[in-house]
């Protein structure tokens, strides 16, 4: 699997550092609010696990299962809502945490939903990585762990074909180890 990766992006204690400091904004901000934290599976189930520890307040967690790539790079364009919470979440606020902003569509489709049929009070949005270069749909998260180039990164959660998850850094995927496309992630 390491063999696979051409440079590592962020480390194991770099993230650590800014997960951390995420939750220090995020319960400095949300405090007194009724919080939902929305974890959109699979990419964000390792950042999700450390941000949520990372969060010193008094908070609800739930889980949507969403996809956007019609295969292992290709994006379908179209964001499918897998599972999603069928909830009223009224009065409260709900945290949308995904690995990774790219286009923009899953997470501006997620929101749209929260907002007009689940009745959110406010809908936040937190992605530990930001690949604004690729942004189709204008998006600005609330809450960014790091910038990034458009190179194709894995690990900490990020796959390539659901491979990938588990390596605890992020790194760049090796050139042969994937079918380049101009819609990777
Ligand atoms: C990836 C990633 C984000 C989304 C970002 O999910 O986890 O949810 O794509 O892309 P976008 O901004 O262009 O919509 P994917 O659909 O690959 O599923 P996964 O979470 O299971 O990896």
């Amino acid at each position: 699997m390491h063999q696979d990766i051409q440079s590592v992006l962020f480390q194991e204690d770099r993230i650590r550092t800014r997960v951390k400091e995420l939750g220090v904004a995020m319960t400095r901000d949300l405090a007194g609010r009724d919080v939902v934290l929305l974890a959109l599976l699979k990419g964000s189930v390792v950042f999700f696990a450390d941000l949520l520890r990372a969060i010193d307040l008094q908070l609800k967690v739930d889980f949507a299962w969403v996809s956007s790539y019609g295969s292992a790079t290709v994006s379908s364009g179209t964001v499918t809502l897998k599972v999603f919470p069928d909830e009223d979440f009224s009065g409260k606020t709900v945290v949308v945490v995904d690995d990774i902003l790219d286009t923009g569509r899953t997470l501006a489709s997620v929101v749209k939903k929260l907002r007009e049929e689940r009745k959110a009070a406010d809908v936040r949005t937190a992605v530990l990585l930001d690949k604004a270069a690729r942004r189709v749909v204008p998006l600005k998260a609330d809450y960014v762990g790091f910038p990034v180039d458009d190179v194709f990164v894995v690990g900490y959660g990020l796959d390539y074909s659901d491979r990938y998850r588990n390596l605890p850094y992020i790194g760049v995927l090796r050139a042969g180890c994937y079918s380049a496309t101009p819609e990777s992630s």
